[in-house]
């Protein structure tokens, strides 16, 4: 018998970036498009998208007064991508399926290493034992000043618990830790989250046609 072809593992995509910088408005608007445009695929929010994943969310975002020392909170949110990447995300990919993740490790990267200071060639290690070595195809970090995402965000009436305990230091090393993670990872590209809603998911758009035309280019407006 001839050996079984090895499904090709479908696309996997992520979006990126400080809080109010508009990330879940994004992957939103791009899962419209997609299903306008009658394309296959799967959404889901980190930490989160497994039952475990939404009791460690409840604890590191909802939960101010439980103090959460920085490996504690490295360590939770490796804990839920264990289980995001194993029940979540592979059978999707396995199926030939596009995954678009609202966040993924890059977020450990700025927020743990950068943000929290922990060291980043351990974040880098304990990050492919969670997630066996998965890695996005590609990564749309949405990047605005830390100031514009703070107004932004008490615009929306979101619940900013988090936001308000982590000081404008905290974000910006979390940007400028992005900003670096961009430069030296090829499949990373920076989006200007400044204007409209309209005018930023037309900058998703169009960089998803460049970057991705496979899945992409021949999908209409
Ligand atoms: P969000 O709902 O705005 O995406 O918020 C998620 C929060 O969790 C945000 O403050 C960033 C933080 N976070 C980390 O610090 N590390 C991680 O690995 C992930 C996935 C999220």
């Amino acid at each position: 018998m001839p050996p079984k072809a090895i499904p090709e593992y479908g696309p996997f995509l992520v979006f990126e970036g400080v809080e109010g910088a508009g990330k879940t408005t994004q992957a939103s608007l791009l899962a419209e498009w997609l299903e306008l445009c009658g394309k296959k695929f799967t959404i889901s929010r980190e930490p989160g998208g497994t039952e475990v994943g939404e009791a460690i969310r409840h604890v590191v975002q909802n939960r101010p007064d439980i103090e959460v020392p920085r490996k504690t909170e490295l360590l939770l949110y490796l804990a839920a991508r264990a289980a995001f990447v194993r029940d979540v995300v592979r059978p999707v990919l396995e199926r030939g399926e596009l995954f678009i993740a609202d966040r993924f490790s890059m977020s450990t990267y700025a927020y743990q290493g950068y943000g929290r200071g922990l060291e980043l060639n351990e974040v880098y290690r304990l990050d492919r034992f969670a997630t066996d070595g998965l890695v996005p195809d590609l990564y749309l970090v949405l990047d605005l000043s830390v100031e514009t995402g703070r107004d932004r965000q008490k615009a929306s009436d979101k619940n900013n618990d988090r936001l308000e305990l982590s000081g404008d230091e905290f974000l910006e090393a979390v940007r400028s830790g992005y900003h670096e993670l961009v430069n030296s990872d090829d499949r990373a590209h920076l989006i200007d989250a400044n204007g409209t809603i309209d005018e930023v998911h037309n900058r998703v758009k169009n960089l998803l046609r460049r970057e991705m035309p496979a899945t992409f280019a021949l999908l209409g407006d």
